[in-house]
């Protein structure tokens, strides 16, 4: 249990832990290609330990030294595991793995925590199966998951969810087929597999939502400093929205186009921002972004920019109340079968705080101008659950306490000792 008093400001600069979703790409690549691989400012978060864990098994080399980490490849043919793969909390690890697995000679067994044993997996069992792995899986297609790989052959195959999940465990089997695989996505997701392939030294070819890569391809060790996660950033740059005097400063921040989209929706808001220094590297944008407050109105989120900005969702909820018209979500059910049911959770969190809300099969409505009091809230185990609502009690009325709170530890293991260096009370 970790108690939240509320604020007055937030103020000051700061970096972040390397983005989780390059660094679960960059890690299971690295494990395939030919060379030593290195990566600074890796993930510090449990997931992207579960991935280290799991190449390690199959034979990759990995030497870690603080957020620093180096992976000597196997592949592109990794070594039998004797034990179970375990994902832990990580559905990252588990589906993207799979593709790479799904291509290997051998059989794995994919296993993951109470959490991850309820989350969806036939989005990557039938398009595996179709490139010719046999995959074992628990009622429901659900984990544990047995893979037995093999020869594979390309496939075309538009995905029926919108999930960089599975277009990217599909674009990894693919580099172990005869022939062509092509992936059509019915939105745009996160595009770091595809840039991350190109940097490992890939070739594939995209146009409009479908992306195509010809099998057999080899890959070469790179050494990559990793961005700042903006799904962490998320959390900082909404509670700098909420206060009149806020300015923050986030250095180094991931700006990809297909994960940035909360800074259109906070600017459109009415949050003041500002990005500056802007780089590339490996194909991905890197900059400063500065938050000040602003009135902050309302917004409908939908359609594509719902899928965009799907890691963000909870936290906008919880800021909702406090904006002047409310904030509504729709299309997006899939927040439904992440970590935790994050509609129902944030909905009872949000109550619990004595907020108004209104929870759809698809989304929420939040109306606007509501004062929220402190209260105890459930995280459910859910890393952002727990983050979502320490921001949401930084401008309660009173002080909030947030039980379950260790799993910001999935994502983000210093969120509390970071937030509370920019908090001013
Ligand atoms: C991720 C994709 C999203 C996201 C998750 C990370 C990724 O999941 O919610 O946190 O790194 O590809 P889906 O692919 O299931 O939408």
């Amino acid at each position: 249990m970790i108690m939240i008093r509320p604020a007055k400001n937030i103020l000051g600069a700061i970096r972040l832990p390397g983005d989780k979703s390059i660094s679960h790409r960059y890690a299971l690549l690295a494990a395939i290609a030919r060379g030593t691989s290195k990566f600074h400012n890796f993930a510090t978060g449990q997931d992207c330990a579960s991935t280290l864990r799991c190449i390690g098994q199959l034979g990759a080399k990995v030497r870690q030294s603080g957020d620093s980490v180096e992976i000597e490849g196997y592949g592109p043919n990794l070594q039998q595991s004797v034990a179970a793969l375990d994902c832990g909390n990580s559905g990252s690890t588990m589906r993207m793995l799979a593709g790479i697995l799904a291509g290997q000679s051998f059989a794995s067994e994919l296993v993951g925590d109470s959490s991850l044993a309820r989350r969806p997996m036939a989005r990557i069992i039938e398009p595996l199966t179709r490139m010719g792995a046999k995959v074992r899986f628990a009622e429901g297609g659900m984990p544990p998951l047995h893979i037995q790989g093999g020869k594979l052959h390309g496939i075309e195959y538009a995905t029926p969810v919108a999930s960089a999940q599975v277009k990217s465990a599909i674009l990894f089997a693919g580099l172990f087929t005869t022939g062509t695989t092509t992936v059509e996505e019915p939105l745009r997701t996160r595009d770091h597999s595809e840039l991350a392939l190109r940097a490992f030294g890939a070739e594939l070819q995209r146009s409009r939502n479908r992306i195509s890569i010809a099998g057999g391809q080899k890959l070469q060790a790179i050494e990559a400093a990793i961005p700042g996660d903006i799904s962490s950033a998320a959390f900082f740059m909404c509670a700098a929205a909420l206060f009149p005097k806020s300015n923050l400063v986030i250095e180094g921040v991931l700006l990809n186009p297909t994960r940035a989209a909360l800074l259109d929706v906070l600017s459109g808001l009415g949050a003041k921002l500002a990005v500056i220094n802007l780089q590339e590297q490996h194909g991905e944008l890197i900059g400063t972004v500065k938050v000040e407050h602003g009135r902050l109105r309302g917004v409908k989120i939908t359609g594509g920019q719902s899928a965009a900005l799907i890691d963000e969702l909870p936290v906008l909820a919880a800021i909702a109340p406090y904006t002047e018209q409310g904030i509504e979500i729709r299309d997006a059910r899939e927040l439904r079968v992440k970590e935790s049911d994050r509609i129902a959770i944030v909905a009872k969190n949000l109550r619990a705080m004595g907020a108004k809300v209104e929870e759809f099969e698809d989304g929420l409505l939040v109306p606007g101008q509501q004062k929220l009091h402190g209260a105890e809230i459930d995280s459910g185990g859910d890393h952002r659950i727990a983050m979502a609502f320490a921001v949401a009690a930084l401008k309660a009325s009173s002080e909030t306490r947030i039980s379950g709170e260790e799993s910001v530890a999935i994502s983000f293991p210093q969120f509390f000792a970071m937030l509370e260096g920019v908090i001013e009370r």
